[in-house]
């Protein structure tokens, strides 16, 4: 019997070392130790031994067992050991080579310049608002002294949800908003898109993006407007930038204007880009109607008030050199890297 149990430490302890993986090292700790074990069929012959024999081979036969139990231990501790290096060497990390820079995207050329102008305005101390695209006609039209059979309304072909529901075709909409929201003194601007069922060309989008100005308060007058739109431009174009004001028609102003840069192509010379005029036209503004403030619960007799409005597309083609408004829209990445 002390035979049979030494053998089976030595078997044991040869198999171990071959033992490959932890499945196979369960299936021989079962083998030798299990209740159906080797060990264990041994021990049952253990009722036949003699009184002196039975406490020798017993403590004999716990060695074994604390031996091998010990030798399975060390061996799955092995085991692990080996499968952690083996998964280190297979996941290396060459720490050393070329990472892969992430694609960083960037402005859009027309958020660069919008950011741009309402830097600008906020240093002047304007507010920047902002108000819905989709508006009833009393606010785009009604309330800035366009009434239903206005002309004006005819050359700013509206998209028309329901009969007073309309995709607005200007932001002079947030004019009344505010004026009817807030008390002067009033300074704000207003980015935003506007609306008008054009046909789509080089210099026509039925969606483009206008920016209101409106400042009302005691003792405003044309000066203010003009010294603005002058600091605007500077701001924008640079010192030699100049401004002229033509005479114009808008239904909400009065008197107003149409503005115009000296042409940032050929600096006033006459060229293709301003069709020779040297200016290029850029906005329209005036002094705000009575009408239109009284409209709006503010007396024309305590204050006055100066508004413009300016298509952000053609200044951004003006900055840019660009010709065709279609390349802001189509988000062509060839386009856009270039800015
Ligand atoms: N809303 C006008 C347009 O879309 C532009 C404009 C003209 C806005 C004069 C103004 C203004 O605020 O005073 O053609």
């Amino acid at each position: 019997m002390k035979q049979a149990l030494e053998k089976i430490e030595l078997a044991a302890k040869e198999q171990l070392a071959k033992v490959a993986d932890s499945a196979e090292l369960e299936a021989l700790r079962v083998r030798f130790l299990g209740k159906k074990g080797e060990l264990t069929a041994i021990l049952k012959g253990m009722a036949g031994l003699s009184a002196e024999e039975r406490p020798v081979i017993g403590q004999l036969a716990n060695k074994v067992r604390a031996d091998i139990e010990e030798a399975v231990e060390s061996r799955a501790a092995e085991l692990k050991d080996a499968a952690i290096r083996l998964r280190l060497k297979e996941e290396k990390l060459d720490v050393t080579l070329p990472g892969k820079a992430p694609k960083l995207g960037r402005l859009h050329p027309m958020d660069t310049v919008m950011r741009e102008i309402e830097d600008i305005f906020i240093g002047m101390g304007f507010d920047i608002v902002s108000g819905p695209e989709v508006e009833y006609d009393y606010y785009n039209f009604e309330a800035l002294n366009i009434p239903r059979d206005h002309p004006a309304r005819d050359t700013q072909d509206t998209f028309y949800i329901s009969d007073n529901i309309l995709l607005r075709t200007q932001t002079s909409s947030v004019q009344i908003h505010v004026m009817e929201n807030r008390k002067p003194p009033i300074r704000i601007v207003s980015p935003g898109r506007v609306y008008r069922s054009d046909a789509v060309d080089a210099t026509h989008s039925p969606i483009f993006h206008q920016i209101e100005g409106l400042v009302v308060d005691k003792g405003i007058t044309m000066a203010n407007l003009v010294g603005t739109l002058d600091m605007l431009m500077k701001r924008l174009y640079g010192d030699e930038c100049k401004i002229r004001l033509r005479p114009h028609h808008f239904p909400f102003t009065e008197p107003s204007a149409e503005v115009d840069i000296v042409c940032f192509n050929c600096g006033g010379k006459g060229c293709p880009m301003c069709k020779g005029e040297g200016y290029v036209e850029l906005l329209g503004a005036g002094m705000v109607h009575p009408k239109v403030l009284k409209q709006c619960g503010i007396d024309p007799e305590e204050y006055s008030g100066f508004a413009f409005g300016l298509g952000l597309e053609r200044i951004v083609m003006g900055k840019y050199g660009i010709n065709d408004l279609r390349l802001l829209y189509e988000n062509d990445l060839r386009f856009l890297e270039q800015f």
